[in-house]
């Protein structure tokens, strides 16, 4: 029997080594937060997806899966994560990625043998929601909702831990939950005291809107340079896991993330992109100042930015949608 994460099981044959561990302390603050780095930007596709996507593919029954391969709908992570572990297995895999979606991710995707398809935001919000895409042959793998994805995610906490047991605090980025889900339910089964923080962005920020109304709900919601986090909604089959397993979410500006970008390349030559900054300027912010005790460890979800917009950010610039 493979191990569990909440019951979920992972097995991670391909990814081998722990590539990301938890490394130095970040800054000197003012107030006694020590800020440890989860550095998931170092994994082979260059965010923490390729876990999930690899467990999902492990996990799966090849001679259930349909002989036109895979597919998802991804802005561009789990999308090369998907396509890696397909690769290696000579699964064909497809794509629908958003209309905007950075062309670093477009072209990694490409590069690692999955076939692209892009489509309107609005239809690819659709089929993160209806897990389907009309017409689109092979079997559909989430991104997000799926258990083996879940438990692939979780094994970034069972690794936070190892690293570092007197960790009192973890800050994950939130897009559709996927991911803060599987660490909160591994660190919280080795250590119930906890707290897992989200962080979101104020351009799209739905899990705070939820916390706030107490039920999942949708929010005001702008596209923006952080690709990785914020839908416009909560997906309502994430909602009893987070409610459970998340303390809050820490809502930070485009700014604060685009500082923390600039912040990890100068002092500890990171390169982030917006939603794996985005943990660092929430642990940075006044909020958290007031509200987080101890070992502090965020988690550095990816790195997969374009140039052109890491210049941006290098200049403390906010970059732009097209
Ligand atoms: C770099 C990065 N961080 C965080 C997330 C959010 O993960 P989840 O959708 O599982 O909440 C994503 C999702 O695509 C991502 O690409």
């Amino acid at each position: 029997m493979s191990p569990s994460v909440l019951g979920f099981h992972y097995l991670l044959p391909e990814q081998g080594e722990n590539l990301g561990q938890v490394t130095g302390k970040l800054l000197r603050t003012l107030y006694p937060l020590k800020i440890y780095l989860k550095l998931e930007n170092l994994q082979p596709i260059g965010s923490f997806k390729i876990r999930g996507a690899c467990n999902a593919l492990a996990r799966h029954d090849p001679s259930k899966l349909s002989s036109d391969g895979v597919y998802t709908a991804s802005a561009g992570n789990f999308a090369q994560g998907l396509a890696w572990s397909a690769q290696q297995r000579t699964i064909p895999c497809k794509i629908l990625a958003p209309e905007d979606a950075p062309i670093t991710k477009l072209e990694a995707i490409q590069r690692l043998g999955g076939h692209v398809t892009k489509i309107p935001y609005d239809d690819w919000w659709n089929v993160i929601m209806k897990h389907e895409y009309p017409g689109m042959k092979g079997s559909f793998i989430h991104p997000v909702c799926e258990e083996d994805v879940i438990a692939g995610n979780g094994t970034i906490g069972l690794e936070i831990y190892e690293d570092l047991p007197d960790v009192d605090v973890v800050i994950c980025p939130y897009g559709g939950g996927g991911l803060i889900t599987g660490v909160a339910s591994a660190v919280k089964a080795l250590k119930p005291d906890i707290k897992v923080y989200a962080t979101e962005v104020d351009t799209a920020c739905p899990l705070r809107s939820s916390f706030d109304l107490g039920k999942p709900t949708s929010c005001n919601f702008i596209r923006s340079f952080v690709d990785g986090m914020g839908g416009k909604s909560i997906l309502p089959e994430m909602w009893p896991l987070v409610k459970n397993l998340v303390e809050d979410s820490i809502v930070v500006t485009l700014q604060e993330v685009t500082n923390s970008i600039k912040l990890l390349a100068e002092r500890n030559h990171v390169i982030a992109e917006g939603a794996g900054a985005a943990t660092v300027a929430a642990a940075l912010c006044e909020e958290s100042e007031r509200k987080l005790h101890g070992n502090i460890v965020c988690v550095i979800s990816g790195g997969n930015i374009d140039t052109d917009k890491l210049i941006q950010t290098l200049e403390g610039v906010i970059p732009k949608m097209e």
